[in-house]
């Protein structure tokens, strides 16, 4: 292993640009992050509604799959045939009647059990198929979106998530209401996971020209920050009456309904980021490939109950809006590939916005302050075992 042993600034407001160009970091990340006591979303039940749906993703490296089993549970498996190891799934999503390996035909069914495999009257002395099942992953579920762990000290999910970002996930993911899925868009983003992950209430309406465009103002709202590297956003969207910049604002009409002022925005460590912006739902599951390069699942939901004007009025928003070419946030996808490649120059990357002792980890901060992202930026330096260098 390269010696990646990093030592951090003193100062809580500077991050070594290096992390995000230093390539020998993403095996400590896996090992002490995405297979760590960190919880990760894989899939919400909209996702796999029935009997035989299965969505396959990524843990680090690692293939995993959920399925949707005959009895109506959940189960999230290591994407491995329990035989000599091949991907059991290699499309994204489906629906089969059971799980067969090509190699040897070894057949699984939706609970993940041998259901079957050629030859097994010549297998070995202690061989059983009771013994031979996927090998399943710890799993729990917020709102019916479930979560996995490669670790057993994993606190529970709930209070992983802690009291103060659970409220505004539950609101963006339905508030108890059933959700029903209508689509994906996935985008590669050219840079470090980590230069993705980074985006900060700051740069919203000065980087996006459709803010101006469209006349917005900020309206009151709060950013919840937590010790272990969750952020929230839970803010008012003011729309003004008639918008000269477009010839149909339709688009950017909020039906509003009593869960949201107009913007949640919830990112849970590492890497997830959920969204209730206007009307639209969306959960971001990303997929680091490695030290370069980021995929963004981008996952659109309604509510089952929605009318179908409603219904209709969340499809347009959805991608249009918000998505990785929606109109108030296209310039992202630019930053974090200049993020990354200007981060190859030497020194730290300096927060300041809110930034009020530069000793000090700050757990106060307004709406709009990148100070917000560095309790999440310390999460991630004691995760990875780096050194504060002494003030
Ligand atoms: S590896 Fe799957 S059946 Fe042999
Ligand atoms: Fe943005």
């Amino acid at each position: 292993m390269p010696d990646t042993a990093m030592e951090w600034p003193a100062k809580y407001n500077e991050i070594p640009k290096a992390v995000f160009e230093e390539p020998g970091l993403w095996r400590l990340e896996l090992e002490n992050i995405f297979y760590g006591e960190e919880w990760h979303p894989i899939a919400h039940r909209a996702e796999i509604p029935n009997p035989g749906d299965y969505k396959a993703a990524f843990i680090g490296e690692m293939p995993i799959f959920a399925v949707h089993g005959d009895d109506g549970k959940i189960r999230v498996f290591h994407n491995a045939c329990a035989h000599r190891g091949s991907t059991l799934v290699t499309d994204s999503a489906g629906n089969k009647p059971d799980f067969e390996c090509p190699y040897h035909r070894w057949l699984f069914n939706r609970q993940g059990e041998l259901a079957g495999c050629p030859n097994s009257h010549e297998f070995s002395p202690s061989f059983s198929k009771e013994k031979f099942g996927l090998k399943e992953l710890r799993t729990e579920s917020f709102s019916e979106l479930y979560f996995v762990t490669m670790s057993d000290k994993t606190p529970d999910l709930r209070t992983y998530l802690t009291e103060a970002v659970a409220d505004p996930l539950g609101r963006v993911l339905g508030n108890g209401h059933g959700l029903k899925l209508l689509g994906y868009q996935k985008v590669y983003y050219d840079c470090n996971w980590k230069a993705y992950v980074d985006n900060d209430g700051y740069h919203a309406p000065l980087l996006h020209l459709a803010f101006k465009l469209l006349g917005w103002q900020g309206g009151h709202g709060e950013q919840i920050i937590t010790q272990n590297g969750h952020i929230a956003f839970d803010s008012e969207l003011s729309i003004p009456k008639k918008i000269d910049a477009l010839q149909d604002s339709s688009i950017v009409q909020f039906l509003g309904d009593p869960d949201s002022k107009g913007s949640i925005v919830v990112s849970t460590f590492p890497i997830t980021v959920f969204t209730k912006h206007m009307d639209m739902l969306n959960i971001r599951y990303a997929f680091p490939k490695g030290p370069r390069g980021v995929e963004v699942h981008y996952a659109y939901f309604a509510r089952d109950d929605d009318s179908p004007e409603l219904l209709a009025h969340r499809t347009r928003q959805c991608s249009n809006l918000l998505g990785p070419s929606g109109l108030i946030s296209l310039e992202d996808a630019a930053i974090f590939t200049r993020i990354d490649l200007g981060n190859r120059s030497p020194g730290n990357a300096i927060f300041q916005k809110g930034v009020v002792d530069e000793y000090r980890l700050d757990m106060k901060v307004k709406q709009n302050d990148e100070s917000g992202n560095l309790p999440r930026w310390e999460h991630y330096r004691k995760r990875m075992g780096f050194r504060r260098a002494a003030a």
